[in-house]
């Protein structure tokens, strides 16, 4: 099996399910008990919180623990709309997030809670700042990007959007998404400028269920979760210590190896596009090489993603057409729309993601499984 899926999630480090493992078996107290189980589960958490703010470059009592990246998006966006109804329900964001994002916009505008601009990237995946500072109006008050594309990969000039969007109203609170970012290129917020800041375990061999958000101090975001009081009052509920700890770890583990990772990957990224460059009409959309190590997403026209990916995994070979949480719905995708790649290159496009354990070898493999089965489909769709 070669698995090429990361983007949509990954395979957990043997070291983080032994954390995991340990904490449910053992250290399976409720952090808030003062007795020593639950002392113990309350240092589990800490580190894992104190992982991610090393990773972060802030405060450990900056970093807030979800259930995930979509947990994360939902309390930035409604956090910020309920604790700043007073200047406005104004967001800018870009047209390519991820669907957390988009669907939440979409319904709070439904029930009216908020009004929303999207800002369309150019064709090989980029938002432009000034676009963003185009669109914003006096009762803006928060501006999402994400930091990397999830399906095509592109990295956002985040640095420069937060220095536009300030620079013209400072009282505007900036997000981004990025789940797709962490591990994969440098995510410190005091260079990044965020306000805010949404992770996930699942995509850098972490546990599934299990996020972040980090809230810059001052910065006002009412609770979307009340109850016991936990996270500060930001997010009550029982800590998912087995799932917080596994994190931290794959967070630590992710960032002392990132160098070497990110080095394997851009040599796979390079074999890889060589040897799509071979297979006759191939698209590569964006610049992988300039943009996330992980991500290559490619379109054959004359071929249907979704039976390419159903034809790749009969040989053991699983990719995906777009990000997964959509592919099951939507016909077609909205990033690959937003860059205006002509439609029958989008419906033959798949993503390509890689993880910390994939190889070169892999790569040469998967050049050929993917050339031998686009000449098949082809050949068959002509007939
Ligand atoms: C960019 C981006 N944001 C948010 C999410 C949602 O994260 P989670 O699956 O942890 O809810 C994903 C997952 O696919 C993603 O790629």
């Amino acid at each position: 099996m070669i698995y090429f899926d990361n983007a949509a999630t990954t395979r957990v480090d043997p070291k983080v399910a032994s954390v995991v493992q340990e904490a449910m078996l053992d250290v399976f107290g409720n952090p808030s008990s003062p007795h020593t189980l639950g002392l113990a589960a309350e240092r589990l958490v800490r580190q894992a919180r104190d992982a991610l703010a090393a990773a972060f470059g802030c405060r450990a009592d900056e970093v807030y623990f979800t259930s995930g990246g979509t947990e994360g998006d939902n309390l930035a966006i409604r956090g910020v709309l309920e604790a700043r109804s007073r200047k406005g329900k104004h967001i800018v964001a870009s047209a390519i997030e991820h669907a957390a994002v988009l669907e939440t916009l979409k319904h709070l505008a439904d029930v009216g809670l908020c009004e929303y601009t999207l800002i369309s990237p150019d064709g090989k995946g980029y938002v432009a700042p000034e676009d963003l500072v185009a669109a914003m109006r006096s009762d803006t008050v928060l501006v999402t990007v994400m930091a990397v594309n999830n399906e095509v990969g592109t990295v956002q000039p985040i640095q420069e959007m937060v220095r536009q969007v300030k620079a013209t109203d400072n009282a505007i609170y900036f997000h981004t998404d990025a789940v797709q970012a962490l591990g994969k290129i440098p995510c410190r917020v005091t260079d990044l400028g965020v306000d805010l800041l949404t992770a996930s375990g699942h995509k850098l061999a972490g546990p599934k269920g299990v996020g972040s958000l980090y809230c810059r101090r001052g910065i006002r975001l009412s609770s979307q979760t009340t109850g016991g009081g936990q996270e500060e009052g930001l997010r009550s509920g029982t800590e998912n210590v087995p799932g917080i700890a596994g994190f931290g770890l794959a967070v630590e583990l992710a960032m002392n190896q990132m160098t070497e990772r990110v080095r394997n990957w851009r040599e796979m990224q390079e074999c890889l596009l060589r040897l799509l460059e071979e297979i006759p009409d191939s698209h590569v959309h964006g610049e992988p090489l300039s943009n996330a190590p992980h991500i290559i997403n490619v379109g054959f026209p004359g071929v249907k993603g979704e039976v390419l990916v159903h034809a790749l995994a009969n040989e053991g070979l699983f990719v995906s057409t777009g990000s997964a949480c959509s592919s099951k719905r939507a016909p077609q995708s909205h990033v690959l729309a937003a860059m205006q790649v002509p439609r029958d290159v989008a419906e033959g496009s798949i993503r390509i993601s890689f993880g910390s354990a994939n190889t070169t070898k892999e790569v040469e493999r998967a050049g050929e499984l993917i050339a031998k089965a686009v000449a098949e489909l082809r050949r068959f769709q002509r007939q």
